[in-house]
């Protein structure tokens, strides 16, 4: 598990020179898509990068990528465009098997690679087939990729020629239970009851994701066989037998992911223990906040924003707690974290463009 970081080092990150780092090329494909789109916006302000190219599909015409970005034009994609845009760093804001296909072809070709999707996330290839629905061909780089939940990343990003950036759902979650690892009691089920909004699924067309279903609704799906499941129980270590149940929830709104999580510890905690552990890690951490104890955070929040913010409440005398956290599924659970590694490969403040 990749060690919190020393908060000495995440202060001098976060207070590094902008000035000082050479403009880098980047591309993005899927620029068109909703995660690619909110991407595509911050890369557009950031003072180190020159956006050398911008993707959708091949089957779409030469474009804006959204209506509100009108001067921010992406072409078709095809590999011989991308190669000919010469960017070092290429963000994949593509379908997993997209992003599973395209990703070794850009590394062979001396690219370094940030994907949004789950193609790279899992360290066991066999699980694919069954979470993903498709055979992993390049296994390797599931041993080589750097799982990029920033807050837990430290050298190893600055060394990355593949960051896989987590899924949205297991950022609500692991940022909340990670530091409180120590003292979870795995014999009692981890239950991570948590809500999305609509466009986690991103634009695709589908009659589950229309208005007409969603408005005035609120339903649960993909119990047993979310693939952000084993993404989750990978990420805290809780091997195949620890009981975790992890539901997802449609929510009738645009964006926002709200998790609510029911713990056991194995020893009473106390609200100083909880707040100090949470310190420990999060303490100098720019897109992190966790409130007073009892206090409990809502979508709004933090929708439209690059933050995080947790709170717990305590239970049956400190061995149980309740914690809820929630970010904005496409820019903490996507675009914006995927910034803040590429900040921290390339040596820019971790808050570049995105405050
Ligand atoms: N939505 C979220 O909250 C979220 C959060 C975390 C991670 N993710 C992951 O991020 C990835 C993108 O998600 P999204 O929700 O942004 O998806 P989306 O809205 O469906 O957009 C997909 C993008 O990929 C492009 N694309 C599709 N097939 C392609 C191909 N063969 N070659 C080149 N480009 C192709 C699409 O182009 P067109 O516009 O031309 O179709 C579009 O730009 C997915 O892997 C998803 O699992 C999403």
């Amino acid at each position: 598990m990749n060690e919190p970081v020393p908060v000495a080092d995440r202060v001098d990150a976060a207070a590094a020179p902008v000035a000082a780092a050479p403009k880098k090329r980047v591309a993005i494909v899927g620029a068109t898509g909703y995660s690619g789109a909110e991407l595509t916006a911050i890369m557009a302000r950031h003072h180190g990068v020159d956006l050398v190219a911008l993707f959708s599909s091949s089957s779409t015409a030469r474009g804006p990528v959204t209506p509100a970005l009108p001067k921010l034009i992406a072409e078709p994609f095809t590999f011989e465009a991308l190669i000919a845009a010469r960017p070092e760093v290429v963000f994949l804001c593509t379908p997993n098997e997209v992003s599973a296909e395209l990703a070794p072809k850009l590394l062979d070709a001396g690219m370094t690679v940030i994907d949004l999707s789950g193609a790279f996330r899992l360290e066991e290839p066999s699980m694919y087939p069954t979470w993903y629905g498709f055979e992993h061909e390049n296994p390797k780089l599931l041993g080589e990729a750097v799982y990029g939940l920033t807050e837990y990343c430290n050298g190893e990003l600055k060394k990355a020629r593949l960051v896989a950036n987590p899924g949205c759902y297991p950022t609500s979650i692991l940022l909340a239970l990670r530091p409180l690892n120590f003292a979870i009691d795995r014999e009692q089920p981890v239950i991570c009851d948590s809500k999305s909004g609509v466009s986690g699924a991103g634009k695709k067309a589908d009659v589950n994701f229309s208005f007409a279903e969603l408005f005035g609704n609120f339903k649960a799906y993909g119990v047993g066989n979310h693939r952000h499941e084993p993404e989750i129980r990978q990420q805290l270590h809780l091997g195949d037998r620890a009981p975790l149940v992890f539901v997802a929830h449609l929510l009738p709104v645009h964006r926002g992911i709200l998790s609510t999580i029911h713990v056991g510890f194995t020893h009473a905690m106390s609200e100083q223990q909880i707040t100090d552990a949470y310190a420990r890690v999060y303490e100098n951490a720019p897109f992190v906040r966790v409130l007073p104890a009892g206090q409990l955070p809502e979508l709004k929040n933090v929708v439209n924003t690059p933050r995080a913010e947790i709170g717990f409440q305590l239970l049956q005398g400190g061995r149980r707690a309740v914690i809820v956290s929630v970010i904005d599924n496409l820019l903490k659970g996507a675009a914006s974290q995927a910034v803040q590694n590429f900040n921290r490969m390339f040596d820019f403040a971790e808050t570049e463009a995105l405050i």
